[in-house]
């Protein structure tokens, strides 16, 4: 008889709406219709290196399916340089260890950008892993999406819809401040939805100056009042020149000494760039001499029940990859293409981070609406 599978799950990163979808697709299928067995690690990696887990059963994993967060928790934890007692330690062995000790035939990791590299170092040592692409930024490459975007986009684009009229009865400029890390995603995609005058994204430098007269236009024939949508990593093209800089001398460097400094200075343009919404707003009202204020979203995105187009995606996901496991894949993340699931090389995927190109189609239609975008 064929020994039963025993597999490992965990969630890492950031959480994100259909995780708990995800835990039930992949738990679901892998329980029930290839009779697997199925450990959760709680908190991540940090769970995996400590030997944390639940044994998920049919009654674990039953009414998780419109529930956010995840059920197993979560961290950012790396398995490389993980925090013990205070001191930054390699858990990779700790992790191989427990890895075998528990006889695992295969480790399935939820996450994102960051998550993609640190599974991609468990297969390197030797680990039989598979990721899914979750996160609300919906940066990961070489998938259609990611589970959690279409939830966060509504929930922005339901916030810039309520913005509009109480920018609009106060005569005011209304700054609203969305997530997605350094992609602009989301803040592009509820700018369009929400119909924001103004969208700022990383991957477009803006002038504050262009985005003055792109809103006294607007006062000029008659509305006054403008709602701008900001990405938490969007900025000035002087800022953008500066990071530049100092992330190609980071590149270039050859030695210790000069990786360290260069990383110093970009550690001090990410502290520079705390509160740049705030200054962006007064900016913007000392050029127009109309009032603003700034709304940041923050965490509201990523929080509570997924819409239904993320329990349907991480369902799907989630179930190919218990196809997968049963067929012996590993090394690979599971990606959505098309209407269907694609397993697609973790080494493809690690390390890089999906933009929005320039001649996006988003983006090409943001413009012939009006909108201005900074440049
Ligand atoms: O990656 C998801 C995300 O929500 C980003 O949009 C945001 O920059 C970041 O996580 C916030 O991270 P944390 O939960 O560690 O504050």
């Amino acid at each position: 008889m064929a020994k039963t599978k025993r597999i490992g799950i965990l969630t890492s990163g950031g959480d994100s709406p259909g995780l708990n979808a995800a835990i039930r697709g992949v738990g679901k299928a892998a329980l029930g219709f290839y009779r697997m067995e199925i450990i959760g690690f709680r908190d991540g990696f940090r769970g995996l290196a400590e030997n944390r887990r639940i044994r998920l059963e049919k009654n674990t994993l039953a009414g998780i399916l419109t529930v956010g967060g995840t059920i197993l928790g979560t961290s950012r934890d790396k398995p490389h340089r993980m925090i013990i007692d205070g001191h930054p330690r390699d858990m990779t062995d700790v992790i191989a260890r427990n890895y075998q000790k528990l006889g695992l035939d295969a480790l399935v990791c939820l996450g994102g950008g960051g998550t993609q590299k640190n599974a991609l170092r468990l297969a390197q040592r030797g680990l039989r892993v598979l990721t899914l692409p979750k996160t609300i930024d919906n940066d990961v490459v070489m998938t259609d999406s990611t589970f959690g975007f279409d939830t966060a986009l509504g929930i922005a684009t339901e916030a810039i819809d309520r913005l509009h009229s109480t920018a609009h009865s106060h005569h005011r400029i209304v700054v609203a401040e969305i997530m997605g890390h350094r992609s602009g995603w989301l803040a592009l995609g509820a700018g369009i939805a929400g119909g924001a005058d103004v969208i700022l994204i990383p991957e477009i430098p803006y002038d504050v100056g262009k985005i003055a007269q792109a809103i006294q236009k607007r006062s000029r024939q008659g509305t006054n009042f403008s709602i701008v949508a900001v990405a938490e990593g969007a900025m000035s093209k002087e800022d953008a020149r500066a990071f530049l800089s100092a992330e190609q001398k980071k590149e270039k460097a050859r030695t210790q000494v000069a990786r360290h400094a260069a990383q110093l200075e970009l550690g001090a343009l990410e502290a520079k760039h705390t509160g740049n919404t705030l200054r962006l707003a007064k900016q913007l009202e000392q050029l127009t001499q109309l009032e603003s204020r700034v709304t940041i979203l923050g965490y509201v995105q990523r929080g509570g029940t997924p819409s239904a187009a993320d329990r349907l995606l991480a369902t799907r996901l989630g179930t190919a990859c218990a196809d997968l496991i049963q067929k012996g894949v590993c090394g690979v993340m599971v990606a959505a293409r098309g209407e269907g699931a694609e397993p697609v090389p973790l080494e493809k995927v690690a390390g890089k981070r999906k933009t929005v190109a320039l001649d996006h189609p988003w983006v090409e239609s943001a413009r012939r609406v009006g909108t201005c975008l900074g440049d």
